[in-house]
């Protein structure tokens, strides 16, 4: 079968330091795959690379079965940044809009089903910039949806977001993944990377650990996946 994302020794250095180190990932369509390690471990250097922003220095990524980077795939993948991206002196709309017209959306009404599946509709027409930080996620997650792609990298996008729409959010992704969308969502909080189907926790540019919530929690003998993490980052401090 055809895997979504597949990477093979996949290398990228800022001078001495390697983000992401020899990385061997396999996604399948229709997953939601959690990316979790602490600041500084390469999950945004991955995702980087996985949206063809980044060059590998070593090793391959093969995105829908095309060789990172490409540029013919923008319009299949959709990325949300850690950084927001947003324009402030737009309204929320006018952003999805120009997301949408990046994207080549030709159909008029996904940029307020966007909006509205964000819970936005009734803030539409406020500038970005008057929006709270949550708020302002929703935008985002607004923009990376808008054009319906087959990939959705999502760069820690519950940040900010209060508990009630963090719900609301990952139902949407269990709905968009029942329909084949394949999901990489980075995160450090513990309780919502139970909700993904596989997890790879990040240590220092590598996988240490890759299961799912319940594989990983019976390996480490706890319940807890952020202990989980913790006994699998002193194994591997440890070898
Ligand atoms: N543009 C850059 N220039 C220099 N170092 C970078 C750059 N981007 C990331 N790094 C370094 O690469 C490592 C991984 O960073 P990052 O991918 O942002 O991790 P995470 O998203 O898990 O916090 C860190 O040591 C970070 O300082
Ligand atoms: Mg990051």
């Amino acid at each position: 079968m055809e895997f979504s994302i597949e990477t093979v020794r996949l290398t990228k250095a800022f001078g001495a330091i390697r983000a992401v180190a020899e990385l061997d990932l396999r996604v399948q369509p229709g997953e939601i795959y959690g990316l979790l390690g602490p600041n500084g471990s390469g999950k945004t250097t991955l995702m980087r690379l996985l949206v063809g922003l980044a060059k590998a220095d070593s090793g391959e990524a093969r995105v829908l079965g095309r060789r990172m980077p490409d540029r013919g795939l923008l319009a299949d993948v959709g990325y949300m940044t850690q950084a927001e991206a947003l324009y402030a002196d737009l309204t929320a709309h006018e952003n999805v809009l120009f997301f949408a017209a990046l994207s080549g959306v030709k159909t008029a009404s996904w940029i307020g089903e966007a909006l509205e599946l964000v819970g936005l509709q009734a803030r539409a027409n406020d500038l970005v910039g008057s929006l709270s930080g949550g708020l302002r996620r929703r935008v985002s997650l607004a923009c990376a949806l808008v054009h319906r792609p087959r990939l959705l990298i999502l760069d820690e996008p519950t940040v900010g977001v209060d508990p009630q729409l963090r719900v609301a959010f990952w139902e949407h992704f269990r709905r968009l993944a029942d329909g084949g969308v394949t999901l990489v969502i980075s995160s450090h909080v513990m309780d919502e990377a139970g909700r993904c189907d596989r997890l790879g926790f990040m240590r220092e540019g590598r996988l240490i650990a890759e299961g799912s919530p319940e594989q990983l929690r019976q390996r480490s003998g706890t319940m807890d996946l952020e202990q989980a993490f913790l006994k699998f980052a002193e194994a591997d401090h440890a070898a």
